[in-house]
């Protein structure tokens, strides 16, 4: 008789589970660059970390340096540009889709970077076991799946228990950017981040928007489609951990 299957439990996701079939471009990056995939152990889905994974972030990139990471970076059209620019930085991408992963490895194979690492998982699930307390000098959520539908609004990653990771996870000095081009969006953000205790916005309302950040795939569309971005800037409120 075949055995019983466990039930996997299927949590809220920010993202929807697509076919991981890559083109031959991404099959001969993915190939080429293995080395810059850092594997963790799954807990039941393909994309989700288990409660014991451990990642040792100098050991991944060979020294110790800030970090930066990413989560939800499609194609890497930010981290690749962002990562040739400060060499001195150490910059993690966690993303779920693999073709992107790929297309990421490629566009930082182009730019000449080795200062990219990626892990193929929920960015959710990686910060909160991955990464330490305090580790981190800057968050990149750039352009996040907007879930329009108000019963799908739960899916949205940035809510207040997501906030609440990132507020323990950044350094004192540390940042998270974010941005959007979707309005509600962007005004659901600033309402979650602006009323929570650990988090201070470091601008006044609107962050203008970060130079050092290209228009990535989803910025584009959203400008061709008449959207307006916004970008928001947090840190860490002075006093506030005490
Ligand atoms: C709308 S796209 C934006 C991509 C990119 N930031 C850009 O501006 O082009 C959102 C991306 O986030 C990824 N994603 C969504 N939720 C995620 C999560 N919890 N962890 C990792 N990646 C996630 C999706 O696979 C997708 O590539």
């Amino acid at each position: 008789m075949a055995e019983a299957r466990p039930r996997v439990h299927r949590e809220v996701v920010s993202f929807v589970r697509r076919s991981s079939r890559m083109n031959p471009s991404q099959q001969k990056a993915w190939r080429e660059h293995a080395d810059w995939v850092i594997r963790v152990p799954a807990r039941d889905t393909d994309t989700s970390v288990a409660p014991d994974a451990h990642l040792d972030v100098t050991d991944a990139f060979g020294r110790e340096a800030p970090l930066v990471v990413e989560i939800g970076g499609g194609t890497g059209d930010v981290i690749s540009a962002v990562a040739a620019k400060h060499p001195d930085r150490n910059y993690l991408a966690f993303e779920v889709f693999e073709p992107a992963v790929a297309s990421t490895l490629s566009k930082c194979a182009r730019a000449g970077v080795d200062n990219v690492r990626v892990v193929v998982a929920n960015g959710v699930d990686a910060v909160a076991t991955l990464i330490g307390d305090r580790a981190l000098t800057e968050l990149w959520t750039f352009f996040p799946d907007p879930w329009h539908k108000k019963r799908h609004h739960k899916r949205r990653l940035v809510s207040r228990p997501f906030a609440d990771l990132v507020a323990a996870k950044l350094a004192d000095d540390g940042v998270w950017r974010l941005a959007t081009d979707w309005e509600d969006y962007a005004l659901a953000m600033r309402e979650v981040l602006d009323e929570h205790p650990l988090l201070v916005n470091r601008h006044d309302g609107w962050a203008p928007r970060w130079e050092d950040r290209p228009q990535s795939r989803y910025e584009a569309k959203g400008i061709a489609a008449g959207r307006t971005i916004y970008d928001l800037c947090y840190g860490i409120r002075e006093g506030g951990r005490r």
